[in-house]
Formats: C-alpha cells, sequence, structure tokens
C-alpha cells in the first residue's frame, strides 16, 4: 500500500505548469488532471466527488450514521515552483490509502477527503486560499488580488469554471467535527531523532510582506559610484542585514526568497527591486518585533543612500495550536503501532492553522529525508508511509469511541 501511495504522489507529480519540474499554482490548467487522477481513485472507493468554488477537491465516505459529524482528512494540492512530490499531495493520497485500508467498513462517522486548491501564496502571494473558503474567509479584498499577469482571483475562480458567488458553500456548517492532516515533516527533526511519526502541537506564525526600493535608473558605465541611487545595492545591504538580525534571534527565521529589479538590464542601474521577506516563529510577539526592526532597517538603509521604500503585508497569521485532546489521541496511535511519537512545532504553515479557527485539528508527520523539502529531493520512506497508514487506521478507531465523534443521537 505504501507504494501504491509512493507511486499515486510520483503520477500527482506529472501534471505540471513547467516542463521538466513540478510547478502547480493555484487554479493552474494542471490542477484540473489532478482533480481527474484522484476523482478516479475515489470513484473505485464508491465516492462522488465535487469541486467546490475555491477549486478545493472534496468527496464523503459514508459513515454508519448519517447524522453524525464529519472528520475532514486531507492537505493541499498546489506546489512551490521546482517542487517536491510529497508536500501537500502525500496528505491527500494518504487520506485515501486509509479510506482503501478500510476495506468497506464503514465507521460510525463520515470521512470527508479534502485536496485544498491553494496552501503554497505562490500564485497571488496570499497562502490558504483553499481553507479560509471552509472557515468564511475569502473576501472581496481577497478575490480582488492579481497575480503577476494582471488575473484576480475572482477571475482565476471563474476560468477554472467555477462560481465565486457559490464561495459560502464551502463553508464547513456544524457537522464537521475535526480535521486530520498528515504532512511530510520538511525538516530534519525526525530524522535526527530516528522516529518515524512526529505529532504537531504548534503551527508556527508567519508574516509575509513584499517590498519595494527605489533610486533611480541611470548609466552604468557613465555615472560615478558615489552619484548614484542604486535600488538593487541597498535591496542587498538589507537583504543581509535580515539574515544577520534572525541569526540573532533564537526561534526567528527570515527569507528574502524572490527579488524582481526594474528595468532589469546588465547596463543599467536599477531603478526598483522588489523584493519578498518571510518571517516566522513560534511566539507571536518575537516574530512581530522582529518584523518591525526588518522594516525600520529598510527604512534607514533607504534613507542612507537617497532611496525611498515602501512594504505592504501579504499575511499576519499568528501561531495555532493544535487541539491537545486530538493530539494526544494521535500521540497513543503513534504508539500503538509501536513507534515514537515526537511532539513538535511545524515551522511550515498548513492549512490546520486556518481550520484551527473553527474545529479541533491534529496534524502527524512523516520523517523527511535529509529534512529537505521545497526542492525536488524531496523525499519520504515506505516504511514510513506504511507506519502512517497503520497509524491512521488505529486513529480513526480511536476517533469512534469519542463523545464528539458519536451520532447526535448518541451524544451525551
Ligand atoms: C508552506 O509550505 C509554507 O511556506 O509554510
Ligand atoms: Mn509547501
Ligand atoms: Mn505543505
Amino acid at each position: 500500500m505504501a507504494e501504491v501511495t509512493l507511486s499515486r504522489c510520483r503520477t500527482l507529480a506529472s501534471f505540471s505548469e513547467d516542463a521538466g519540474s513540478l510547478r502547480r499554482t493555484y487554479l493552474s490548467p494542471p490542477m484540473r488532471q489532478v482533480h481527474r487522477e484522484i476523482a478516479g481513485w475515489l470513484a473505485a472507493l464508491g465516492m462522488t466527488t465535487r469541486i467546490d468554488a475555491v477549486g478545493n477537491l472534496r468527496a464523503v465516505y459514508a459513515g454508519t450514521d448519517q447524522s453524525a459529524p464529519c472528520l475532514l482528512i486531507g492537505s493541499h494540492l498546489d506546489t512551490v515552483p521546482n517542487a517536491g512530490f510529497y508536500d501537500g499531495m502525500l496528505g491527500v493520497v494518504l487520506a485515501i490509502a486509509l479510506l482503501e485500508a478500510l476495506e468497506n467498513r464503514k465507521l460510525p462517522y463520515p470521512i470527508e477527503v479534502v485536496g485544498f486548491s491553494e496552501e503554497e501564496g505562490v500564485r497571488f502571494g496570499i497562502p490558504f486560499i483553499g481553507s479560509r473558503a471552509l472557515v468564511g474567509r475569502v473576501d472581496e479584498q481577497l478575490l480582488n488580488n492579481q497575480d503577476a499577469a494582471g488575473a484576480s482571483v475572482r477571475k482565476a475562480i471563474e476560468d477554472f469554471g467555477l462560481n465565486p458567488a457559490e464561495i459560502p458553500n464551502a463553508v464547513i456548517n456544524n457537522d464537521a467535527c475535526a480535521y486530520l492532516e498528515f504532512h511530510i515533516e520538511q525538516g530534519p527533526v525526525l530524522e535526527n531523532l530516528g522516529r518515524s511519526l512526529g505529532v504537531v502541537e504548534t503551527i508556527a506564525g508567519q508574516t509575509r510582506m513584499d517590498l519595494v526600493f527605489t533610486g533611480r535608473a541611470n548609466h552604468a558605465g557613465t555615472t560615478p559610484m558615489d552619484l548614484r541611487f542604486d535600488a538593487m545595492a541597498g535591496a542587498a545591504e538589507w537583504i543581509t542585514v535580515v539574515e544577520q538580525t534572525a541569526k540573532s534571534i533564537p526561534g526567528l527565521v527570515a527569507t528574502v526568497g524572490s527579488v524582481q529589479t526594474m528595468p532589469g538590464a546588465t547596463n543599467v542601474i536599477a531603478a526598483e527591486a522588489h523584493l519578498s521577506l518571510d518571517v516566522r516563529h513560534a511566539a507571536d510577539n518575537a516574530r512581530r518585533r522582529a518584523v518591525e526592526q526588518f522594516v525600520d532597517r529598510a527604512k534607514e538603509i533607504s534613507q542612507s543612500r537617497g532611496l525611498a521604500v515602501s512594504s505592504t503585508i501579504r499575511l499576519n497569521q499568528p501561531a495555532v495550536s493544535m487541539d491537545p485532546g486530538l493530539t494526544r489521541e494521535v500521540e497513543s496511535a503513534i504508539r500503538e503501532v509501536g513507534c515514537r511519537p515526537h511532539r513538535m512545532v511545524s515551522g511550515a504553515g498548513h492549512d490546520a492553522m486556518i481550520l484551527a479557527e473553527r474545529i479541533p485539528c491534529a496534524m502527524i508527520f512523516l520523517r523527511t529525508p535529509g529534512g529537505i523539502s521545497h526542492d525536488p529531493a524531496e523525499s519520504v520512506y515506505a516504511e514510513d508511509v506504511s507506519k502512517a497508514i497503520e497509524c491512521g487506521l488505529q486513529l480513526l478507531d480511536q476517533l469512534a469511541s469519542l463523545p464528539s465523534f458519536q451520532p447526535r443521537t448518541l451524544r451525551a
């Protein structure tokens, strides 16, 4: 079963916007192929797939009692550029593997498989569009955001054949009682401890920003070094300040992952430098203070060089705790299948941090070989996938005896 799961991840990874590498951003054409492929696997289980109005794939595996609340299991189907094959996809494929492993057995509660359409924030600079729709947080402002080609989120939805007016129908109602997400750890902690599975206690908060340094374009050959207003040089100075400052704050990570200059020619001094900034910490105050420091330093550097700088916040997502009760259940399921669980903080963001606003959430991490992720070298061990399936089955049975998973008629 692990081999089938891994081979399905590889199949999904073949649906890409780029030739020779994996990039699948929000509602891009290959997402249709992904939906078709997954719908085929679900159909074999007798399940009907629907695509909700923000493009999330959703399908329900019935329980023995229609009045019991639903357990959501899933992850995301979009990717970063030059992505690995397991970030997100593995969680969706594992949800299907779990249902297959039930061998037609019905649990007292229904299970909804969810493949979120957008978690990475690559196309619009804003992550979690898929899971936000389930908690009713896709508003006009979000729909008006534009991608690099000037298309809005609303237009992307319409172009995919979906209707933005139906977004409210994607919201989970009172019948969803919990969300479970399997995901690769994307870091080296479990591997260093020699453990297969981990359980997430907290997902670190993150701030994402865009900054623009503005100087003046001029001739690279005729403008003396002391008479320049070089936006790129100012940005470069600031990037190293961000790196040094982040190193001095325990637990903080800060990344400038994208830089574009205008006009972007070898023999022209850059008039503008457009940068992204991603700042994360498990403690929200530490993250906020660091962001203020970074913005202040950008202003100081700009002033000293005769440049201007502006910044726009794209995301301010506080740290989120997973549900303590559900987390204990996950921990005990991991033990039951003969593994030693490790409780940990997730530095990566996940859809669980959005759904936790509405329902109890828990996350199971699978060890990531070499701690490598967001890169084609990303991988996962087949033996850990087997353990995850075993642990998931154990957990589904444990949950069946919890009061919150009982049919309404039986609940205390
Ligand atoms: C998602 O992968 C993130 O950037 O945390
Ligand atoms: Mn990712
Ligand atoms: Mn992910």
